[in-house]
């Protein structure tokens, strides 16, 4: 707003200046190409440079002589990260940056709700907005590849259909904010095991039809104004200056006008980015100012060897502009944008936005009556478990945040219970005791005297008297978790949950887990308990949303946006060549296989005819649904999918009716079912809703490697409607006629 409202102020002075009228580019009225070649004709060669590289952590210069305003970029995907020092990643110490934490990204992809999705992305933009930022970097959408993968808690599954149905809303979200999303991390950047030294090698097939649709979606439908590199390489190439996926498929394929910045040291040579589409270098690991005798920043390759090259001729001007124009242009679309934004902050639509998202996207994995939880007057209700205290909203890597309140499972079912049943905690055992991260503290004490069998023992003696009990473990993001830089190192439950729920199971009346977590766990004991809730990092309302749940007061409607599998070893990635990866003799990098092809997630497990635990796109509710008539018919180029949904149940709820599309005669191999549609349904009980699909050529389309384009092959499909990919209620066929 500030630097708005001195923009204003200069184009007013310029513009009261005798015989002067306002320059274009500060014209709001005008459109964006004018203003961008007016400011870009004003500036000097100097000028242009320092716009393509940090002059801070978090920032890359404006043009202050032309009162062109500095672009600030912040984390991140689900809240707006503390203000850190100019140079440094220590906390800059502000008390007025604590955020709302909006839930994990993969609980927004279990909500299978792009309503959600735009909530979201509208409250987080907002958040931006109001703390003057220009550039928000994310949403992440990389696919979940390997249960491993540190970062699944940050992206939106394993699907590249659904990934994109959400992304889209939430770039628009935050777009109307005035805020540029920033979408990452372009792309096949699929573990965090050596993160910045893996080669990932993959087919075409594969990469367009799994690893670069939701980016597609972000870009094209999302209309995002801005997309990240990744750490890695492809091709051989490091993804932040990598030819063929920023040059040939994001700028030149699909269009895409925004800005393209580096991951945070994730430029690597001085040469490549110039030509290979980065237009902004950021975190570099130079020292910034601190101990620098002179400003590191103008050792950044964009920076003063980037001039040099353009002065001795190694380097051209056109090609600069091509870069400064995006950088113009994401100034004119966010903080010189014709209509100023002011935004908001930690308001109590976004604390209840942040519940609601949390709530929607929890998964009711398993249930034999014990939920909603309808306890005795005056009885007891044990709570066990270390997840079920523990703050998570800090941890996890560069999405760590502040928040102004977080609400903890165990105050919120206290209060949700409060007069009416006696709920008592045990930890049960000990993870992980760490309160601070980046010097970012909740101010819990997690301390323990007591031992693990200890624990154990206290935890099965209260269990004994209570009605029910309720385990809330899982993950958490530490080290080796669900965090930044580091991979799993296997999917069991970590820190001897397992038998200590074998245990709990052994004793209790009732017993309910509820698995707090980011990406796949192993559930051994999944047939002994009475019901099993999926719930993720949910932010600052992570409490509330899960007794909203637990209660009934909510009824779950989420559905997993990963396959659970029974264990790790039945998943597609069975050699070290195709994870972590390998390093033959004489390579510098090294090398990952995605040899297994489009067969990832559901694709493979189903294809495959595997057991899984649950399977990709299922969750339960407290109602029940009936799918009745379904039908295709031939629409205009494609088809249309119709069925009935009824709500057969005795309360409100929402169902996800979701369109697989099976091609049984192709000429390659193909997955046996892929998402093509989803809808997400709430119906009162007794009411039914009549749903249709499209389904376009796309939709039936394999990506033809050789052609360099999407085929559907003429011929007999199937369109299955259910509700997971492996709970499949009506399938019909139809025939794509040749030509
Ligand atoms: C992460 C990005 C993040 C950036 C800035 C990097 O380490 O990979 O996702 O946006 O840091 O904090």
């Amino acid at each position: 707003m500030k630097r708005y409202l001195i923009t204003l102020a200069l184009a007013c002075s310029l513009a009261c200046t005798p015989k002067s009228s306002t320059p274009v580019y500060l014209d709001p009225s005008q459109p964006i190409e004018a203003r961008v070649n007016d400011a870009l004709g004003r500036m000097t060669l100097e000028e242009k440079v320092a716009m393509t590289h940090a002059q801070s952590k978090f920032s890359s210069a404006g043009v202050p002589r032309l009162g062109i305003p500095e672009l600030w970029h912040t984390d991140g995907p689900h809240g707006i990260r503390p203000e850190v020092l100019w140079d440094d990643w220590d906390q800059a110490g502000w008390t007025n940056d604590s955020c709302t934490a909006f839930p994990a990204l993969i609980n927004l992809a279990a909500t299978w709700n792009r309503d959600m999705a735009l909530l979201y992305g509208d409250c987080i933009g907002a958040e931006a907005r109001y703390r003057e930022k220009d550039i928000l970097l994310g949403p992440g959408i990389n696919i979940c590849r390997t249960p491993l993968g540190g970062r699944t808690f940050e992206y939106m599954g394993e699907d590249p259909y659904l990934a994109g149905q959400l992304v889209a809303p939430y770039v628009k979200g935050v777009q109307q904010n005035g805020v540029a999303a920033c979408v990452k991390h372009f792309a096949v950047n699929n573990q965090e095991m050596r993160r910045t030294s893996t080669n990932s090698i993959v087919d075409d097939r594969t990469l367009y039809e799994i690893y670069l649709p939701a980016f597609k979606a972000a870009v094209q439908e999302g209309g995002a104004w801005a997309v990240m590199g990744s750490y890695n390489l492809y091709n051989g190439q490091f993804n932040c200056h990598n030819h063929r996926l920023l040059c040939d498929i994001l700028k030149d394929e699909w269009n895409f006008d925004g800005v393209v910045i580096s991951d945070w040291g994730g430029c690597r040579d001085d040469d490549e980015p110039i030509t290979n589409g980065l237009d902004i270098e950021m975190g570099t690991w130079t020292n910034g100012l601190r101990g620098a005798a002179s400003n590191s920043y103008d050792n950044y390759h964009l920076a003063r060897p980037y001039l040099e090259r353009l002065k001795d001729g190694r380097a051209t001007e056109e090609e600069l502009d091509g870069k400064v124009r995006r950088i113009l242009r994401t100034v004119f679309r966010t903080s010189m944008s014709p209509e100023p934004h002011f935004g908001s902050f930690t308001s109590p639509e976004h604390f209840q936005a942040a519940r609601e998202i949390a709530a929607d996207g929890i998964v009711l994995l398993k249930n034999d009556g014990v939920l909603p939880l309808k306890l005795h007057e005056g009885a007891r209700l044990l709570v066990v478990g270390e997840n079920a205290y523990k703050m998570m909203v800090v941890g996890g890597g560069s999405s760590n945040l502040k928040t102004k309140y977080e609400s903890i499972p165990l105050d919120a079912l206290q209060e949700a219970f409060d007069g009416h049943c006696e709920v008592v905690w045990e930890r049960g055992y000990v993870g992980d005791t760490t309160t601070d991260y980046n010097k970012v503290v909740t101010g819990q004490d997690l301390s323990e005297s007591r031992s693990a069998a200890q624990l154990m023992a206290d935890a099965l003696e209260q269990a004994r008297m209570a009605e029910v009990v309720l385990y809330i473990g899982g993950l958490n993001k530490s080290a080796y978790q669900d965090n930044e830089s580091t991979d799993r190192l296997d999917i069991t439950l970590p820190y001897g949950q397992d038998a200590l729920i074998e245990a709990l199971a052994q004793v209790a009346g009732k017993l309910v887990v509820v698995n707090i977590s980011g990406s796949p766990v192993a559930m051994p004991w999944a047939s002994r308990i009475n019901a099993i809730v999926q719930a993720w990092y949910g932010g600052s309302e992570a409490g509330h949303a899960l007794a909203d749940v637990l209660t009934g007061a909510v009824n779950p409607s989420g559905k997993l946006p990963f396959t659970m599998p029974l264990a790790l070893a039945d998943g597609p990635l069975k050699t070290e060549r195709q994870y972590p990866g390998i390093k033959p003799e004489g390579e510098t990098w090294w090398q990952e296989y995605y040899d297994e092809g489009v067969f990832v997630g559901y694709r493979w497990y189903d294809t495959q005819d595997i057991p899984v635990q649950f399977p990709f796109g299922h969750g339960l509710s407290y109602t029940t649904f009936d799918l009745k008539d379904a039908r295709v018919r031939k629409a205009g180029d494609g088809f249309r999918v119709s069925a009935t949904l009824t709500n057969t149940g005795s309360v409100a709820g929402a169902q996800v009716v979701q369109l697989y599309v099976a091609d049984p005669e192709a000429s390659v191999a193909r997955p046996a079912k892929e998402l093509k549609g989803f809808q997400k349904v709430y119906l009162k009980p007794g009411e039914s809703r009549q749903l249709s699909f499209t389904l376009d050529k796309q939709a039936l389309s394999f990506f033809d490697a050789d052609a360099h384009a999407w085929v559907a092959e003429p011929g007999d499909f199937q369109a299955l409607l259910g509700f997971s990919s492996a709970d499949i209620r009506a399938v019909v066929s139809f025939t794509l006629a040749s030509k």
